[in-house]
């Protein structure tokens, strides 16, 4: 283990040859005392569209800050090899940050999860066969490198199991075996056994590599048999192991940014599940060990059949030349349509006809938390538009139309009909409640979820089939016309 030249009069203490070493650990401790401060700013910027872009930049400015600081503490360690794992990983993760689309970002973000975790396992693997390989390793030390190892192992296979099944490479219809919660508890509780026995026993040098065994395989079959709707709480569940694990590095490494990091890193993502959970009507048991059936409330074709208004831009257009309000409710498609610098121009046209405009927002609509506003805020869009479901709820009804944009699942009326439903429960936006609803789509194509939506076929819906974005421009072009 690493000692860190503490402060109580060190430097008074230490032999000439060492006070360089000395003053530039003191310039570390104080870097990771501003990092840290950064990183907790960062956290409270990010929590608000106004300030998330400070945020971004708090965080950035304090990881490079800590990256500094710990190569001035650990001035001991050779560059060279720090050097080429910097290399190879700025060469790995440019071209994702620069070439990965909008779109691809829950399964890029599940990737790098995968990436800290394992390099957490592989920490904690290579402390214990280098550092104690043959000295007795104390016991608290034992424990918190188990319990390193294990969550970083199991965070790494469970995320790579996200992204698969988020970049369709593991298919959806893959739901695990029959007994997969038995099969996943049995994993569970060996990987827990061994732990406390190599707790009991560190030398027994035999049992790690099955700790790391049964840690991969529980990630594996936790993962595997989640699908739909739960996928954004389980990459921030993954999440929040991720950072535990970076934090027990940190006390097996006594590198406190590690552990105010990790802690961090840890509680956010927590917080985030729960948040998350909340907002879709789910119980952290149920997301991890529920199945999601298929709902039995009726076909695509029982729903649709005979029912679906399809209108033209034309036709949306004298709607909206009366409406004295109208709320665009983006989704999914929205972003995959890259749509919305168009919205924001129908937008600036209604509201010169003297509409007033809001943006109905839901929790879990996209594909990661905070996707629309992202996307709004990229449009300039103005934040006191922007309205979260609880507050946007209660006044559809007094909503001329609401234009619903590549959003499906978000304002499917099953979640509050149908138990059976994957959805059932998930607090939705109360688009049917609008005097008129527009929903611009390709097709009748079902969204994350897979489940057809009512809401198409409902009387007061009309459908404007196209490319999100190609739509809007017709939609805005008709209107400038009329
Ligand atoms: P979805 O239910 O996924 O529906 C998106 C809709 O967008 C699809 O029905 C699709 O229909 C349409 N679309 C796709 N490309 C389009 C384009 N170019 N132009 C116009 N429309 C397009 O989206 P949602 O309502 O936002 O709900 C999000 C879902 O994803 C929820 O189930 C949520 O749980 C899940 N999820 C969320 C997250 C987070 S954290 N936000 C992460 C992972 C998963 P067409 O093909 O017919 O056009």
């Amino acid at each position: 283990m690493i000692n860190l030249p503490w402060p109580s009069g060190l430097l008074a203490q230490a032999a000439p040859a060492e006070v360089d070493y000395i003053a530039n650990s003191w310039l570390g401790i104080a870097s990771y005392l501003i990092a840290a401060a950064l990183f907790i700013l960062s956290l409270k910027w990010l929590s608000h569209p106004r300030t998330a872009r400070r945020g971004v930049r708090a965080g950035e400015i304090g990881m490079t800050i800590a990256v500094i600081g710990t190569l001035l503490i650990y001035r001991a360690v050779s560059y060279k090899w720090i050097f080429i794992g910097m290399v190879v990983g700025s060469l790995i993760g440019a071209p994702m940050a620069v070439w990965m689309p909008m779109t691809a970002v829950p399964q890029r973000t599940a990737l790098s999860h995968a990436f800290g975790a394992l390099a957490a396992a592989l920490v904690g693997t290579a402390h214990y066969y280098t550092l104690y390989g043959d000295a007795a390793i104390d016991r608290f030390t034992m424990a918190i490198l188990a319990v390193e190892v294990l969550l970083g192992s199991l965070t790494f296979t469970g995320s790579l199991v996200a992204f698969g099944k988020l970049q369709e490479l593991v298919p959806s219809s893959i739901k695990g075996l029959p007994n997969q919660n038995a099969i996943n508890f049995s994993i569970l509780g060996a990987a827990l056994v061994v732990g406390i026995w190599l707790t009991a026993s560190p030398m027994q040098h035999w049992l790690f590599p099955i700790l790391i065994i049964l840690g991969l395989a529980f990630g594996l079959c936790l993962v595997i048999p989640i699908g739909g709707a739960d996928m954004p709480t389980v990459i921030s569940l993954l999440n929040s192991y991720a950072g535990l694990s970076a934090s027990l590095m940190g006390f097996v490494l006594d590198n406190y940014l590690l552990i105010i990091a990790g802690a961090l890193d840890g509680s956010s993502g927590l917080i985030l599940s729960i948040v998350m959970c909340k907002a879709m009507n789910r119980s952290f048991t149920n997301v991890l060990f529920g199945r999601m059936e298929p709902s039995a409330g009726g076909t695509s074709d029982d729903i649709y059949a005979g029912k679906v208004k399809s209108a033209t831009p034309e036709d949306v257009a004298m709607l909206l030349e009366g409406a004295q309000r109208v709320i665009f409710v983006p989704g999914y498609g929205l972003a995959v349509a890259q749509a919305q610098h168009t919205v924001r121009e129908l937008a600036t046209e209604l509201e010169r006809n003297g509409c007033t405009i809001e943006y109905a927002i839901h929790p879990v609509a996209g594909r990661m938390p905070g996707h629309m506003n992202v996307l709004l805020a990229e449009a300039d869009v103005p934040y006191d538009q922007l309205k979260e479901m609880d507050e946007i709820n209660p006044t559809f009804a007094q909503c001329d139309v609401a234009i619903v944009i590549g959003a499906n699942d978000v304002v499917n009326p099953l979640a509050r009909t149908d138990p059976n439903s994957p959805i059932a429960g998930m607090p939705i936006l109360n688009v049917d409640q609008a005097r008129n609803v527009v929903v611009i789509k390709r097709s009748l194509s079902p969204g994350f979820a897979g489940i057809p939506n009512p809401l198409f076929a409902a009387d007061n819906c009309l459908m404007l089939f196209g490319d999100g974005k190609k739509a809007l421009i017709e939609l805005v072009a008709a209107m400038k016309e009329g």
